[in-house]
This record gives C-alpha cells, structure tokens and sequence, in this order.
C-alpha cells in the first residue's frame, strides 16, 4: 500500500488544488460517478427526516442529493474553495437552507454534531494519511442502526495496478478490501454491501488503452455497477454500505 505524505492536507486545504481536476458532474468520467449515484437511488432507501453527515463534500453532490431528499445535511470539507463551490451549488439547487457548510478535517470532527443517521464519505478514504483515526471519528459520529456510506479504490483494481505504476504522486492510496473491512469492523461498521463500479472504460478514458470499443459500451450502457467479489475488488472504485453497530 502506498503512504500518503503529510503535505496532503495542505495541498487540499491551498486555492486552486483540487478544484481543479475534481469535476465529477462534467468531462468524460461523468457516467462513472453517475453510477455511483444510481446505486444508492436503486439500493439505499432514504427517509427524508434524516440528518447526515458528508465528509469531504466537494462540489456538495451528495449533500445536495441528500437534501433533495428533504434531509437536513451537515456538510464538511477541508477546503474553504471547494466549500464555497458547494455553497453555490445548493443555492442553484435551492437546497441551501438544509445545509450547514462546515470547515474541518475528517480525521478531527470535533466541530460538528453528534447523532447523524448517515454519515457519507465519498471519494476521499484514498486521500486521508490515517484512515483508522478518520473512521473512529466518523463512526462516533454515527447513531446505533445508522449507515456509513464510502466508496474506495481497491489495489486488486485494474486502475489502480496501472496508475500505482504510471504516478509518482503521494496524494493517492488504493486500500486492500481485508485490511479495509478490519478497519470498519474495528469501528463497529459491518459493511453489508459492496459495489464495484468501471472495470475497464475509465482506465481505457485515462490510459488510452486498446481495449474493444464493444466493451466499453457494453460497461457503459448496460452494466451500472458490479455485484460479484471478483469484479468488486477488481472495479475503478468501489461503493460501501455499512451499519453502525452496538458498542461490544
Ligand atoms: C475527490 S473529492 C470528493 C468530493 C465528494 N465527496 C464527491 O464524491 O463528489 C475529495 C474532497 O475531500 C476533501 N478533503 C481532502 N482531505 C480532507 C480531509 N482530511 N478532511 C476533509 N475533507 C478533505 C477535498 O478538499 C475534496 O473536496
């Protein structure tokens, strides 16, 4: 696995960073983080008087489908750019009133309440230098019988055998599934789902590899998202759902 370096957060934290290549609404990988989004809409029934917590929320697409939803949504980023980027966006979305934007650390979180239904943490475990202190504080934060939704980069991933391999970059990290659900199963999290999603299209997008066009399309079009362990482990990105269980 590789170790991030503890220049992470400040390079998050710096205008200008992040806000430049994380866009995942426009370009070419658009469809891939669109499934993301169908998966919860086909597999995660929401009640609207939930109140959720979503960590590293970016541009704020899942605080904004949240609070479409009619949830009261805490939404916390470490970037005061990509915190006011979402700010924006909700006020577009004319969700900004069930919305609380909040400046903080996911490995900290002792700025925000305590108690939500739902904590979400979407595209950032393979950014965070300790993962175990940044779910201990996520899970606390969680209510008995509440769900940790999260999403990671698995090493087996075909993307991440040939990006670990193409980048030099210490921003990123891909996660072995065993050691991961140890983490979460540490913490009280029994992860009941799992979801892989883009085994071949965005790596073919990235890498310009020679892989049939017919694939693609047929990953595109008809496959949202895999169910079987070995496509799992082995898609761009994987979708977790976890519960909260009683302290043992
Ligand atoms: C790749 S983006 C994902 C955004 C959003 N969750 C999504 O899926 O669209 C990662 C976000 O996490 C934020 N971030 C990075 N490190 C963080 C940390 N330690 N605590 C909180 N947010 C962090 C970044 O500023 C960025 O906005």
């Amino acid at each position: 696995m590789k170790l991030l370096s503890n220049d992470v957060k400040n390079y998050f934290k710096k205008h200008g960073t992040v806000s430049s290549w994380w866009n995942p609404e426009e370009g070419e990988l658009k469809f891939h983080y669109e499934k993301e989004i169908i998966i919860l809409e086909e597999n995660f029934e929401i009640q609207s008087n939930w109140s959720v917590l979503d960590v590293g929320t970016g541009r704020g697409r899942f605080a904004i489908w949240f609070a479409k939803r009619g949830c009261k949504v805490t939404a916390l980023d470490i970037s005061e750019e990509m915190l006011e980027i979402a700010r924006k966006n909700a006020k577009l979305e004319g969700v900004q009133e069930k919305i609380d934007f909040v400046l903080g650390d996911a490995e900290d979180l002792s700025n925000v309440g305590k108690e939500f239904n739902v904590v979400c943490c979407m595209e950032l475990f393979d950014h965070l230098p300790n993962l175990d202190k940044a779910v201990r504080k996520m899970a606390n934060k969680l209510v008995t019988g509440g769900y940790f939704l999260f999403t990671y980069v698995s090493e087996d991933s075909v993307y991440w055998k040939l990006a670990n391999r193409a980048s030099k970059s210490n921003l990123a990290r891909a996660y072995n599934t065993n050691y991961l659900l140890k983490i979460l199963n540490g913490n009280n999290i029994k992860v009941v789902n799992l979801f892989g999603v883009g085994l071949l299209f965005p790596v073919r997008i990235i890498y310009h590899l020679f892989i049939p066009i017919w694939m693609c399309k047929l990953e595109k079009k008809l496959k949202p998202y895999y169910h079987h362990p070995f496509f799992v482990k082995r898609c761009t990105h994987v979708l977790g759902i976890g519960v909260k269980m009683c302290k043992r």
